[in-house]
């Protein structure tokens, strides 16, 4: 059976989060999967040391928090429904906390990032105007841990629970949870990106990155930009599509290309590096 893993990022309890989060694991339950939910609050997720010890010894420098144990919940997921609250334009801290711990991964890279693995994430805040990075920044999560991103929902109220006074928040947070299954189960329900969208993670920021392409913020992906009847939509080729950034493919280059190879970059400068720290290292803060 399918397994669908439901994190909500919010410390809020019964917040809305929360209860957007229980609508589309019990729909993706009544599609026949198995589900869990976790609170991320309940977990202790240190800051990473960016020592890359789990790229070079397989295993994370901190041996105290939860991390590895959320990993495995993940890992052995084939779906992920994933809540978190807007603070301040963009998704609770925490949700970057989980994202920048993401090279916990590349130990199980080739077994875990070559499945049918997809996601689907609710963005809540309290204003659609106040909400620029919410899709984007949390759909980065499944991302870096290996999921295809194939809907989303943004819902907006403040207080707790709030949500539940619009039906169309419950019908979109159930349909996640169908999207989810179905894509699980092999039929193609992929939610199709609106004009302005990524079609990779439905992103809406990109960077101007040169020759009048644009970059996706989110994924990473180019594209050209085109205006048809009044509408931005960004023209990529499906080869740029397939090997995003977060792509197996494009996830094995960058660790067999980039990271491991400056390990020993990094060591042939060791001795000049050393020499201009020397200073830092006597002040006395
Ligand atoms: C510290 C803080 C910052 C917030 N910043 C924003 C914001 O930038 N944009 C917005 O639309 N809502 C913002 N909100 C409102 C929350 O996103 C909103 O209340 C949401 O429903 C909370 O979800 P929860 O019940 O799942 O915790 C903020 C709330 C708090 C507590």
């Amino acid at each position: 059976m399918h397994k669908v893993l439901g994190i909500n990022c919010s410390g809020r309890r019964y917040g809305n989060s929360d209860v957007l989060l229980q609508e589309a694991l019990l729909s993706a339950r009544e599609c026949g999967m198995e589900v869990e939910y976790l609170r991320l609050s309940d977990y202790n997720i240190k800051q990473c040391r960016g020592c890359l010890s789990c790229v070079f010894t397989g295993g994370c420098a901190i041996k105290d928090d939860d991390m590895p144990l959320l990993w495995d919940k993940m890992k052995t997921s084939h779906g992920l429904l994933i809540a978190a609250p807007t603070y301040v334009f963009s998704p609770a801290g925490i949700v970057k906390m989980v994202i920048d711990r993401a090279f916990i991964c590349a130990k199980d890279l080739d077994e875990v990032f070559k499945r049918n693995r997809v996601a689907a994430i609710i963005s809540v805040a309290g204003n659609s105007e106040w909400n620029p990075l919410g899709v984007e920044i949390l759909n980065v999560l499944p991302l870096a841990y290996g999921y295809r991103p194939v809907d989303y929902l943004e819902a907006y109220a403040t207080g707790p629970g709030e949500v539940l006074l619009d039906d169309r928040n419950i019908s979109g947070a159930r349909r996640l949870g169908m999207t989810v299954a179905a894509e699980l189960q092999g039929k193609s329900k992929k939610r199709n990106p609106e004009p302005g969208q990524c079609p990779v993670c439905y992103s809406k920021s990109f960077h101007f990155s040169g020759s009048g392409e644009m970059m996706c913020c989110t994924c990473g992906i180019n594209g050209k930009v085109s205006l048809k009847e009044g509408q931005w939509t960004l023209i990529t080729n499906p080869e740029d599509i397939q090997n995003h950034f977060f792509s197996y493919k494009h996830r094995r280059e960058h660790l067999d290309n980039w990271i491991i190879p400056s390990k020993d970059k990094y060591l042939a400068k060791r001795d000049a590096i050393k020499e201009r720290l020397r200073q830092y290292k006597k002040a006395k803060w």
